[in-house]
């Protein structure tokens, strides 16, 4: 079992908390708050035990000199201080004597926020690339690393990787919990058991569905990873998004489940993605060249019900439909109510999906939101995550 920050003596020592805060930030406004909000809890338990708490994380991806104004953490900064009623020391800098000074004067109970772990990635994609100088140089900084940064379990940054091969570490409780909820998909799940999937592509969820098919009952598709199924299946699907390469995996995963496989009979269309727009209702066979399908239909929504109804336990990843635009987000909506209404345990996993989840105010209906996306599939794909192995054993 892996140690976790309970596993650790705090008082007085310096210690890093590596957390997720990439969360969508718009003109230096947050939009969603649920990664900062679930990161609390490890960072009151550090405070409560008198740690010296030196705050990471990444926020986007850094390109050019200009995204660095854009990915700042210094809205993040306000927001937890905020949250925790608590000056946050923000130090606009990844490295150097600033940074260093600020560290060495902290007094017990102090929090510091380093600026995003990613404007490394100027430098030659050192925080990316796991560059060993700089997993040192960060370890250096501190006495204990705590993972709590669920949402990058999947990636070996130097920020994660990199700092936990160099001094003492364990997990935070935000890791914990995710894994502890997401492990009731993978070992031994309740039944039945349905996965939705949804979102744009078939890539994406290809590890996913070769790990669950054998575990679920059935697996719903919706989103436009739907229509390279739907295509597969010898359906003509207009427009609409269509990974050519993955049509033979759908192929044969319709070969070998047919009973388990199940997907929309009807589809929103349209001819263009904006408000406002015309829709049309289109039964499979119907849809005409210049459409795009952009929604599930309501006859798919009845079906997918009879799928969820007296299911035991449900995963979803993925929207069913173009939900920020209101005349497809109905099918995402409709099986958001659905399966709040059943008793199953239900996880709702993906940036996209726990977006939705949030948009619709269905985030406190359901049995847990990953704050994971990619990090949340490739759990549950079971991948070696190095990010997690390092972390030390009891
Ligand atoms: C996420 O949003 O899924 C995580 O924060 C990881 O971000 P990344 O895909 O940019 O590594």
């Amino acid at each position: 079992m892996k140690k976790t920050i309970k596993d650790y003596d705090l008082g007085g020592k310096k210690v890093i908390i590596r957390c997720d805060f990439n969360v969508p930030v718009q003109n230096g406004i947050i939009k969603d708050e649920s990664r900062i909000k679930a990161s609390l809890k490890t960072i009151r338990y550090a405070l409560k035990n008198n740690a010296k708490i030196i705050l990471m994380s990444h926020l986007g991806r850094i390109k050019t000199e200009e995204d660095k104004q854009k990915y700042t953490l210094k809205p993040i900064a306000e927001s937890l201080s905020k949250h925790l009623r608590k000056k946050i020391i923000f130090i606009d800098e990844t490295h150097g004597p600033k940074l260093e000074k600020a560290i060495k004067n902290m007094k017990e109970k102090d929090i510091i926020l380093i600026e995003n772990t990613r404007f490394e990635d100027l430098n030659g994609k050192k925080e990316s690339n796991n560059d060993k100088n700089l997993g040192q140089y960060w370890a250096s900084l501190g006495d204990i690393f705590i993972n709590d940064a669920f949402g990058t379990i999947h990636r070996s940054h130097a920020s994660n990787l990199g700092i936990a091969s160099n001094i003492p570490s364990g997990l935070g409780f935000l890791v914990e919990s995710e894994i502890k909820k997401l492990t009731k998909l993978t070992k031994n799940p309740k039944k039945p058991y349905t996965i939705i999937l949804g979102g744009s592509k078939v890539s994406d969820k290809i590890g996913v569905i070769n790990n669950l098919i054998t575990q679920a009952d059935y697996i719903l598709i919706g989103g436009g990873m739907a229509f390279t199924f739907l295509k597969a299946a010898g359906f003509g699907i207009g427009s609409s998004l269509c990974e050519k390469e993955k049509i033979p995996f759908c192929k044969e995963m319709l070969d070998k489940y047919s009973d388990k496989i199940i997907l929309p009979i009807d589809v929103i269309t349209a001819t263009e993605i904006k408000e406002n727009v015309q829709t049309n209702e289109r039964f499979l066979g119907e849809i005409a060249e210049e459409e795009i399908g952009l929604d599930i239909g309501p006859k798919t929504v009845e079906v997918f019900k009879q799928y969820l109804d007296d299911c035991k336990t449900i995963f979803w990843n993925g929207p069913l439909g173009y939900f920020e635009i209101k005349a497809f987000s109905n099918g995402t909506k409709k099986i958001f109510d659905i399966i709040v209404q059943t008793k199953a345990y239900t996880v709702v996993g993906g940036g996209d999906t726990a977006r939705a989840a949030v948009t619709f105010n269905y985030q406190d209906k359901v049995s847990h939101v990953s704050t994971g996306g990619g990090a949340a599939l490739a759990y549950l794909e079971e991948k070696e995550l190095p990010a997690l192995s390092i972390i030390n054993e009891k």
